[in-house]
Parts: structure tokens; C-alpha cells; sequence
């Protein structure tokens, strides 16, 4: 296996790619070039943080289709004012219109969402977009008829009084489970994998913070959650690949309406030492 090769012309022997693995598995031979061990080789993460972070374009690209210099893109200048604004503008969406997200634009999202951070680089991260709005409003049929069994049996569940408010919603003829988004994101993944849950958290939070940038609303699906986690019947509904678990679900589509103040939060709370 040669999972990274060095190029002798190009490297100016700095040592950045040294100092910046996170494995520390890249070694200089005695004329100071870098290179790892055989036996280090199948530790490496692929990160390719010694690719990034090389100033002389020295380290093979891991993945050849994707590699991209910074100095040749246009980058504009992002002031953290503008993106504060940004992320503190993103608000949970409840009101979608009736138009659907594209496919090719849901796939631009996770293009971008692919790039998330994740334990390790593992990049355990599966995606179930459920498109179809039919599937979607079943979805939360599902659910309902879960919690009114939940309601009528399980008298001591903490989370009966809220069940009792959403059925009853529900009858009322609202979605108070997917809200009436066209689709639903559900992040999926290996169930005995223990970081995955984090990853999927991260993942879906990039998700729901680049999708304003599309003209996108989204907003976490936490009961859903709550039932995929004991419904038999959402499980089944779902159908992911053998062994693998529910995540979290976020739901989303294009907003009904605008966003025109950022309400208030509380003050950060800092312990400095
Ligand atoms: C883990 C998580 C689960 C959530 N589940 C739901 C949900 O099931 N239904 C819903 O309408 N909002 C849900 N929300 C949205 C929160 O209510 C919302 O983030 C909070 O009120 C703050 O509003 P904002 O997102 O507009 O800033 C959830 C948010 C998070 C982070």
C-alpha cells in the first residue's frame, strides 16, 4: 500500500508535513525528506492535512479528482461579521412552500456536507433523503400512530404530555413531526459504529447551516428521532442497509416565509482560567 508518495523536486524539505500529521506517522530519511514507514502506512488517516497544509504542491494528492490548490481559487474575503450574520440569520424552518428541492441541488448540498470534520476522518456518514412529500407525510403518520400506542400504554412516559399535544395537533390537521417539509435528511450509519452519532450531528449541522445559502430551510427532526429509535413500523418504513441505525433526521424545503429579525439568546456563559 502507498498511500501518499512525496515529490523530491517540489519539497523544500520544511518539515510542515511532519509537524501537521495528526498521526504523527511521516518520518524524514537522512537527506531530511519526508516519508512514512511501511509499517505506518496503514495507520494514515487519510486527513491529507500534510496535502493541505504543503506550500510546494510536494505531496500526492489522495484522491486525484478533488485535489485543488487555494491560490488558484477565488476565495472572497468572508468577514466574521458577515458570517456571523450568516449563521445567527439560519433559523429553524416550520412553514415550507409546496415546491420541491431539486435532486441535483440536494446533491450540491452534500457536496459540501461531505467535507464536515469526523472522528478519525472516518466519514461514516450515510445519507437517506427521503424525497418523495407522499413518503414524507407517511412518515409522520408513522409516528403519530406510534405515540398514540405509547399514550395509551405507557402511562409513565416523561414525554406522554407532549405525545398527547402532538396527536392532538396532528387531528387537528397539522404535521407536527416533519413540520410539512417536502423532504426529510436522515444521516444514517453504522449502528455499533460509537462515533457516528457525533459525526452525524456535525454533519447535519453543516447540513442545515449551508442550506440557507441555497434558499433552503431546514430543521432538526427530533421526533422523529425519538420514535425511529423503538417504532418497529419507521424502522421498517426507512429500510437502511443491514446494521445500520438512525442518526438523526433533519427536515427541510424551500421557507414559506422570510426571516426579517434574529431574536435574542443568552449571554455566552465563560469560565476563564
Ligand atoms: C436536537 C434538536 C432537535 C429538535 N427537534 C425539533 C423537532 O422535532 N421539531 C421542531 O419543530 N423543532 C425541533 N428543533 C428545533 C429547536 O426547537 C430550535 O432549534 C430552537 O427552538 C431554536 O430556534 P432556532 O433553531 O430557530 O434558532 C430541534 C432542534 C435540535 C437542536
Amino acid at each position: 500500500m502507498n498511500v501518499m508518495s512525496f515529490d523530491p523536486e517540489n519539497c523544500t524539505r520544511c518539515g510542515i508535513c511532519v509537524e501537521i500529521c495528526p498521526l504523527g506517522i511521516i518520518s524524514r530519511d537522512d537527506v531530511n525528506m519526508p516519508y512514512i514507514p511501511d509499517k505506518m502506512e496503514y495507520v494514515c488517516a487519510k486527513c491529507g492535512n500534510c496535502e493541505a497544509f504543503c506550500p510546494t504542491d510536494a505531496i500526492s494528492p489522495l484522491f486525484d479528482t478533488e485535489h485543488s490548490v487555494l491560490a488558484d481559487a477565488v476565495l472572497p474575503d468572508i468577514t466574521p461579521e458577515q458570517l456571523g450574520l450568516y449563521m445567527r440569520e439560519r433559523r429553524s424552518i416550520r412553514n415550507y412552500k409546496a415546491e420541491p428541492v431539486d435532486k441535483a441541488t440536494i446533491e450540491s448540498m452534500l457536496d459540501i456536507v461531505r467535507y464536515a470534520p469526523s472522528g478519525v476522518n472516518n466519514q461514516p456518514v450515510h445519507w437517506l433523503i427521503v424525497h418523495d412529500t407522499a413518503k414524507v407525510q407517511k412518515l409522520t403518520r408513522i409516528t403519530i400512530d406510534w405515540m398514540r400506542g405509547v399514550v395509551g400504554s405507557d402511562t409513565a412516559n416523561p414525554m406522554r404530555p407532549v405525545m398527547q399535544g402532538l396527536i392532538a395537533a396532528y387531528d387537528n390537521g397539522k404535521d407536527p413531526i416533519c413540520r410539512g417539509a417536502p423532504h426529510v435528511a436522515i444521516a444514517h450509519a453504522l449502528a455499533d459504529n460509537p462515533m457516528a452519532y457525533t459525526d452525524s450531528i456535525i454533519a447535519l449541522s453543516w447540513f442545515e447551516l449551508v442550506a440557507p445559502a441555497f434558499g433552503i430551510g431546514a430543521c432538526w427532526g427530533g421526533f422523529l428521532k425519538i420514535a425511529v429509535t423503538s417504532c418497529k413500523a419507521l424502522i421498517d418504513e426507512l429500510g437502511l442497509p443491514e446494521g445500520h441505525a438512525v442518526q438523526y433526521a433533519m427536515m427541510f424545503g424551500y421557507p414559506k416565509h422570510e426571516v426579517y429579525n434574529i431574536p435574542g439568546r443568552n449571554a455566552s456563559r465563560i469560565t476563564w482560567k
